[in-house]
């Protein structure tokens, strides 16, 4: 699925309507409150970032100080992300943290990279930004090896420029450099609360830029003004259970189909509707009555006409993508040496399985 984007750059006259956009809210830090965030992100990343016993607490604390600081107009930004009320909240105005190094030749590997400080403090600044929307970071079991921090670079092949060793199959995760059409992030199974012990797909993602040297952008695309268009009748469609998916190749038993039967959209009466899609791994119940199959198409349709927002993460930016009511997607990477940093949030009032509550490791 390929897609036309609008550009979002540093010129304020070329990213105007990004920022009208009602599905999409910037929080701008005041130079004080960077500061403040700065000093709290490094305490954490001193204890080892988010995967630390007494990270949690420390994030609710550090959270409540700078939210005391915030105007009226930063709470309500926060509050609309809060009430589900919007696709995307951006933080900008960050601090531009010292870098114990600057840019590499090329990417490390894994193993070398995920733990330098660097990566542990952008970890801890995204839970703390989390927090500040009434998100707890969280892992899933099965996923990253229950890794709070996740690291989105090509370090398994697939991008513009192969790497060391490029393997002949190249997995279809954040992990490689392919490009990734729209989709929700997984588990599928349920939204709201956990469906036969595994737990609800993950209510926002985090990313920020550790490296971005070709200012790669994040595209997001958000379902709202999809179903206005594809109207009334096809959206009802969608809440039917005649969906199926296959598993993620992030998740340890990967690529068995499971015959699940969910619906695309879900809807709650506090946190309203909910969706659940991906481009490569979904597909219609052959089973499924003619009016589900033509809402599906029409749905999948308006997806690939629709134009992303795109967004160029560097270290001083942030973006907490609402991952019931956004999709997001990206290109084949570019420079390999673009690493994100994402870590996933669950809100309030999620009904997950929980393994454990510190660090919070939800059953996938
Ligand atoms: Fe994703």
């Amino acid at each position: 699925m390929s897609h036309t984007v609008k550009s979002y750059s540093n010129e304020p006259n070329e990213y105007s309507d990004f920022r009208t956009s009602q599905e999409i809210r910037v929080l701008n830090f005041e130079k004080e409150q960077a500061d403040l965030l700065h000093f709290f992100s490094n305490e954490i990343a001193c204890l080892g970032g988010p995967q630390n016993h007494y990270a949690s607490d420390k994030v609710s604390f550090f959270a409540l100080k700078i939210k005391s600081t915030f105007s009226v107009k930063q709470n309500s930004i926060i509050k609309d992300y809060i009430n589900s009320l919007v696709s995307v909240l951006i933080f900008e105005d960050m601090k531009d943290f010292l870098m114990e190094c600057d840019v590499p030749d090329i990417c490390p590997p894994l193993f070398l990279i995920e733990n330098h400080y660097d990566i542990l403090y952008l970890g801890s600044r995204n839970q703390l930004l989390l927090k500040l929307v009434e998100n707890e970071a969280f892992a899933y079991d099965i996923d990253n090896e229950g890794k709070l921090i996740r690291l989105v670079a090509n370090f398994k092949g697939g991008g513009e420029q192969k790497i060391f060793g490029e393997p002949a199959t190249v997995e279809l995760s954040s992990h490689a450099g392919i490009s990734l059409g729209p989709h929700t992030e997984a588990p599928y199974n349920c939204c709201y609360r956990s469906k036969n012990g595994v737990s609800p797909s993950p209510s926002s993602l985090i990313l920020s830029a550790m490296w971005n040297p070709a200012s790669e952008a994040t595209s997001i695309i958000p379902v709202s003004p999809i179903l206005n268009k594809i109207g009334i009748e096809n959206t009802l469609a969608l809440m039917l259970n005649y969906f199926n998916f296959t598993r993620s190749d992030s998740f340890s038993n990967n690529n068995a189909t499971l015959h699940e039967s969910i619906s695309i959209i879900d809807f709650d009466g506090s946190k309203g509707f909910s969706i659940r899609f991906n481009s490569y791994r979904f597909s219609v119940d052959g089973n499924a009555p003619d009016i589900v199959k033509k809402a599906y198409d029409e749905f999948c349709n308006e997806i690939n006409l629709s134009q992303p927002y795109q967004y160029a993460l560097t270290r001083r930016s942030a973006l907490v993508i609402n991952n019931y009511r956004a999709l997001h997607c990206r290109d084949i990477v570019k420079d390999n040496r673009r690493i994100l940093v994402r870590l996933f949030g669950v809100s309030n009032g999620i009904e997950s399985n929980i393994i454990s509550k510190k660090p919070l490791i939800l059953k996938g």
